[in-house]
């Protein structure tokens, strides 16, 4: 029988022959699995477990937030502050960042996530996931401030999410490809169930939320329209389409079986570059489709390079398999 690798052994294992990670990150990584085993349950025991609904507040975004998206943020605060590993955390649901208590050792990396990625399907029953990416604190200076988050997702030192399905599933990046990991509740553990993950160069499926159709800029309109063609069109073969609404279930696909995925810049908020934020939620998932030989832009840059401004910044993002994205960039430099 072939033996089960789990995530502590693919870890080690990682650190000892790469070289990869530093046992710090190590550390880090594992508590990141271990909060998401536990929003996982949560997640699992719904209106059991009281956890649906909303919770009558609102995030720095804008946005109501949902009892879910409290709890998501509070279990990986409090997996993560005491470990010595992190200087500080930034989160979707947090204003500021949050700077590790003094009474806890202080690390050198920072935590960036989207504890809980998909809240307007967490009460229809659809899946949901938790998006995470690691920076290291730059050299020097003395505390740590919000301007050391501010990155390109370049130097982003592990990369990841946990998608909360019909099956748990932990994808994850140190810079040496992408690596699944399904949760088998009997052992509680998550045990490595895909390497080197590819995403097809080609494809015939898009997502994108239809419905925004008529406020898209003419590049996006120009590349679904021909889709939509289909083999009559330019493009010569027919296209399938599928929107989840959670952006890590609709990149867990596209990891899996390729596509295309779009949120861009709309006219509903013209001064917005987008909807999605670019630190917690573009650069973890474009570095991870780039680490599957796919591609991620905001139609004129390569989403890693973008230099960020602000931590709850947004951006363009359209990511996946290569050969699209490159069709969709040449679009937009044609127009
Ligand atoms: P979040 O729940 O973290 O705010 O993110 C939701 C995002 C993303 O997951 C998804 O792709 C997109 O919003 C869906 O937006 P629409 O409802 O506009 O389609
Ligand atoms: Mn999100
Ligand atoms: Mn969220």
């Amino acid at each position: 029988m072939t033996q089960k690798i789990s995530l502590t052994r693919y870890l080690v294992e990682q650190q000892r022959i790469d070289g990869l990670i530093p046992s710090q990150l190590r550390l880090l990584l594992e508590v990141v699995a271990r909060a998401c085993k536990s929003i996982s349950q949560a997640v699992n025991k719904g209106a059991l477990g009281g956890v649906l609904g909303s919770a009558e507040s609102e995030n720095v975004q804008g946005e109501i937030q949902k009892k879910l998206d409290i709890i998501a943020n509070e279990v990986l605060i409090e997996a993560n502050e005491w470990g010595g590993h992190l200087a500080a955390m930034a989160s979707e649901e947090m204003d500021g960042i949050y700077v590790v208590p003094n009474r806890y050792p202080q690390g050198e990396y920072l935590l960036l996530f989207d504890p809980l990625d998909g809240s307007s399907n967490i009460d229809v029953n659809v899946s949901i996931g938790t998006i995470f990416s690691v920076l290291t604190k730059p050299e020097g200076g003395g505390g740590v401030e919000a301007k050391d988050f501010l990155q390109t997702g370049s130097k982003q030192v592990a990369a990841g999410y946990c998608i909360y399905g019909p099956q748990t599933t932990l994808v994850l990046t140190v810079g040496d490809g992408v690596a699944m990991f399904t949760l088998d509740r009997e052992q509680g553990s998550f045990v490595l169930t895909q390497e080197k993950m590819r995403v097809p160069a080609d494809t015939q499926e898009f997502a994108i939320n239809m419905s925004n159709m008529r406020h898209w800029a003419a590049p996006v309109k120009r590349y679904v329209d021909e889709c939509l063609q289909g083999k009559d069109g330019p493009r010569g073969k027919d296209f399938n389409m599928r929107w989840i609404a959670s952006m890590v279930a609709d990149v867990h696909r596209i990891l899996t079986r390729g596509g295309v995925f779009m949120y861009p810049w709309d006219a509903r908020e013209p001064h917005k570059p987008g909807k999605l934020r670019l630190m917690y939620e573009a650069n973890p998932m474009g570095w991870l489709i780039e680490q599957a030989g796919g591609a991620a832009s905001n139609g004129q840059q390569r989403i890693l390079d973008i230099v960020p401004s602000q931590l709850h910044e947004r951006v363009s993002v359209i990511l996946g398999s290569k050969n699209e994205v490159e069709r969709i960039n040449n679009y937009h430099r044609q127009i």
